[in-house]
């Protein structure tokens, strides 16, 4: 059942390419994003007030990268919430907030009762998730699957994957009927995207360089993941991904933050994973390599191919992704972190499907 390789977690990152390509094929015809289970109009779309992402975890990550995309697509402010906090934060939704709920497995508590919460608000409710006829799915108003199959892995891959194919078929969707989208970037991310599977692809094929850099770094008491916008949504969920498989460490911060404290835990031999994709920002995030280089830390950078002979100049290793349009660029970075973070368990012997003192899915408070 593991399809022939060791491990669950395993078998499921190299089935990202599927999974991404079967959430977005049935939703592409003649060149449009056609979401069936959608029931918003332009006019409820033109009055919403605000989108609210709510949900948990890995889940959470993708709401992060979600808030630039949608942001930038929409021009319609995104607020991301961890479901936890929620409840008690005395939300501000109206009956125009449109409520997004991301879950894989459509039962974790503190993402139903924060949901529960914004319905009684007046919220309307669309959810993202991936097990069909769960709690959360049957309680929405709208539900668009992540069509990732079952994710056995304690550690989420493909269903982080596919959460964000819907992301961007949803952003593309709305930015359509609201008219905050040109017909020609349209067509560029409705094409890219149908080329995101074959460079997930590649980017499998050349996993045994990530095993090398694992072997180099498995051993590193800490490790910090930096990036800015759309690098530091990533770097959250690859600090994530290597501390709860890997019992290491690990922390993500917003490059620019460093400064303002962090960067006293920078000395001689710390990892620091540094997210440079975003070509627009990259110059930006180089300085923050070469602050902490001073400092004596080992970087590891990700970056995409046009730019990773730039970055090879500073970093101790880099590992490219290949090209693609800006916005999707988290689904090719995520890659390379959670092969990193999976090579890195192995290599401590750790039990990489089932983490201590963790559940697949979270139904206590
Ligand atoms: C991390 C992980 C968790 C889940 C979180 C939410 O790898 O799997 O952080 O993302 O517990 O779970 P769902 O998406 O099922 O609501």
């Amino acid at each position: 059942e593991k399809g022939g390789y060791e491990h669950f977690m395993f078998k499921e990152i190299m089935e990202q390419p599927k999974a991404f390509r079967d959430t977005i094929s049935p939703r592409i015809q003649d060149g449009r994003v056609v979401l069936e289970g959608l029931n918003l109009t332009a006019e409820d779309l033109k009055a919403l007030d605000k989108i609210y992402v709510i949900a948990c975890g890995s889940s959470y990550h993708v709401g992060m990268a979600a808030k630039y995309t949608l942001e930038r697509l929409l021009r319609k402010p995104v607020e991301v919430t961890l479901a936890s906090e929620f409840r008690y934060c005395d939300p501000i939704v109206t009956p125009r907030t449109l409520a997004l709920v991301i879950s894989q497995s459509g039962e974790t508590i503190d993402t139903l009762a924060a949901m529960r919460e914004a319905r009684r608000l007046g919220a309307r409710l669309l959810s993202i998730v991936n097990v069909v006829g769960s709690t959360i799915a049957r309680e929405s108003d709208d539900v668009l699957y992540t069509w990732a199959g079952p994710e056995i892995a304690v550690a989420t891959t493909k269903a982080y994957s596919t959460q964000l194919a819907v992301i961007y078929l949803i952003g593309l969707c709305f930015a359509d009927l609201m008219g905050t989208i040109t017909p020609e970037e349209y067509a560029a991310v409705v094409e890219e995207l149908q080329n995101i599977p074959d460079k997930m692809e590649e980017i499998l094929s050349h996993r045994e360089d990530i095993q090398y850099f694992a072997s180099i770094y498995f051993n590193h008491p800490s490790i910090f993941f930096i990036g800015r916008n759309i690098d530091y949504a990533v770097g959250l969920e690859g600090s994530l991904k290597l501390k709860e498989i890997s019992y290491i460490h690990s922390e993500a911060y917003a490059a620019g933050e460093l400064k303002h404290g962090t960067i006293s835990l920078i000395e001689p031999g710390t990892l620091v994973v540094a997210l440079a994709s975003y070509g627009k920002l990259f110059e930006k995030l180089m300085s923050n390599v070469v602050e902490v280089k001073s400092r004596g830390a080992d970087v590891l950078g990700v970056t995409t191919a046009s730019l990773e002979e730039e970055m090879a100049k500073t970093v101790d290793h880099a590992i490219a992704v290949p090209d693609t349009h800006p916005m999707l660029l988290p689904s090719l970075d995520v890659v390379p972190l959670q092969l990193f973070a999976y090579y890195v368990a192995l290599m401590r012997g750790c039990d990489i499907d089932k983490p201590r003192n963790l559940a697949k899915s979270v139904t206590v408070e």
